[in-house]
């Protein structure tokens, strides 16, 4: 395999003084979101950052991962294997937290455009197959393999989003609720493939919402946000004791996790003094702000042959869509032809030329335009996650849909 598929080895990512603010509006201020933590998640391991909702979570993943493109203060920064932030995050993938999919492709062929969009020519059909059928085997998906995406269950389509973004072998994934809507036993699972793969030396670093006691027991570290603070950082085991010091007794039979979060809730404070003293060890480097993370290296035709595949299939899944424009542009053309039938050659008629080219050009142009209205709400998030997780650039996808739209516009 080459140098890209054999990145095991990676760093960890600490953040000091990191502070995020958001104007709400025209003199009405701003929002501290982020106020001023400190903390240093390790490489190959299971992390989880918990808090109550609107606790900052997701933004502090989002700035982590580089998803975030706001402007923060304080440092963030890579340590363990030389490399800086931008290399860190070039290894890393986001999943968000609602799975943004093709409906329309089976499992199977999700993933192989995945392969081939990530992977691009430089691996075989055999060496693709291998690679599929691994991730296929680690996230548990044998039985689904041939089962359109639109009607997968929802945790199925949970481990196809991290499937698909396991591909290239990222050596972090930053997941955003990764667990939401799943029921106990399919999240206890989900948690499992991901604990598994930290094993193969991936650093995961999830966002989650009341934990159960089995899945909190899974985390390696975890950091807890109280409003935009850190309520308490470290590991899951020494959380009741470290509780306890402060005066709170979990009751029996709760979950450690709900206690944890009911008091950070509450605005109880805490006081954790052992873990503090790693501050002192960050090094000494510029604060890099930069979010950027660059395109992959696979070629934009071998990308937009990929992607011309992809939206085919798509067109052809979708039958009633196609057929149904399909249907309107011919009757449109025929509309035109009937209503302004032979006016060309009467120079008497010279209104009604005029009237024929400003139709002829709505009728151009609104397949087109309806096709953007109709599809890219749907399509922009999954636009989003594979644009920035690198799958190809935004001109190829462009050309794309505007090419697959060609025959339609013609017709
Ligand atoms: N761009 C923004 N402008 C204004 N407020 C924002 C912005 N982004 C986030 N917030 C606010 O910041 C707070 C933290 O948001 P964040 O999404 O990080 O919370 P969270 O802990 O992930 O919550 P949840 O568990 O509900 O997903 C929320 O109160 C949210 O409304
Ligand atoms: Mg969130």
């Amino acid at each position: 395999m080459n140098e890209q598929r054999s990145c095991g080895l990676s760093s960890g990512v600490e953040f000091k003084n990191l502070a995020y603010k958001v104007q709400l509006g025209y003199k009405k201020g701003y929002k501290e979101i982020l106020k001023s933590i400190n903390g240093r998640f390790p490489s190959n391991k299971l992390i989880g950052i918990l808090g109550g909702s609107g606790s900052g979570k997701s933004t502090l993943l989002n700035l982590l991962s580089g998803y975030e493109e706001g402007k923060y203060s304080g440092t963030i920064r890579t340590y363990g294997v030389d490399e800086d932030l931008k290399q860190y995050r070039k290894k890393s993938v986001y999943i968000m937290q609602d799975n943004y999919l093709q409906d329309l492709l089976t499992l199977r062929e999700n993933m192989e455009i995945a392969a081939d969009l990530k992977l691009g020519d430089r691996f075989g059909c055999y060496a693709k197959k291998a690679i599929i059928d691994k991730v296929i085997s680690v996230m548990g998906l044998k039985d689904a393999i041939d089962t359109k995406t639109g009607i997968l269950s929802g945790g199925e389509k949970k481990r196809l989003s991290v499937g698909l973004e396991l591909i290239n072998e990222p050596s972090i994934l930053f997941l955003d609720e990764p667990t939401t809507g799943l029921d106990s036993s399919a999240c206890t699972q989900f948690m499992e493939h991901l604990k598994e793969l930290t094993v193969e030396g991936k650093t995961i670093i999830c966002t989650i919402h009341q934990p159960s006691a089995t899945v909190f027991n899974l985390f390696d570290e975890i950091y807890i946000l109280q409003d935009g603070s850190c309520f308490y950082r470290g590991k899951p085991e020494d959380l009741l004791p470290c509780l306890e010091n402060n005066g709170w007794t979990c009751p029996l039979f709760h979950n450690p996790a709900d206690f944890a979060i009911e008091l950070s809730i509450n605005n109880v404070n805490i006081v954790q003094e052992s873990v503090w003293e790693c501050e002192e060890e960050v090094t000494k480097d510029e604060p890099c702000n930069t979010n950027k993370v660059d395109i992959s290296d696979v070629s934009e035709y071998y990308s937009f042959k990929v992607l011309m595949k992809r939206e085919f299939l798509k067109c052809i899944r979708n039958k009633t869509l196609t057929y149904l424009r399909l249907i309107t542009s011919v009757m449109n053309s025929l509309t035109l032809s009937v209503i302004f039938w032979k006016v060309g050659s009467d120079a008497s008629k010279m209104l009604f030329n005029y009237n024929f080219i400003m139709g002829f050009l709505l009728h151009l142009m609104t397949p087109s335009l309806m096709l953007t209205i109709l599809t890219y709400p749907n399509e922009k998030l999954t636009l989003f996650r594979e644009h920035f997780n690198r799958w190809f650039s935004l001109k190829v996808y462009y050309l794309v849909l505007t090419l697959i739209e060609l025959p339609i516009a013609v017709s």
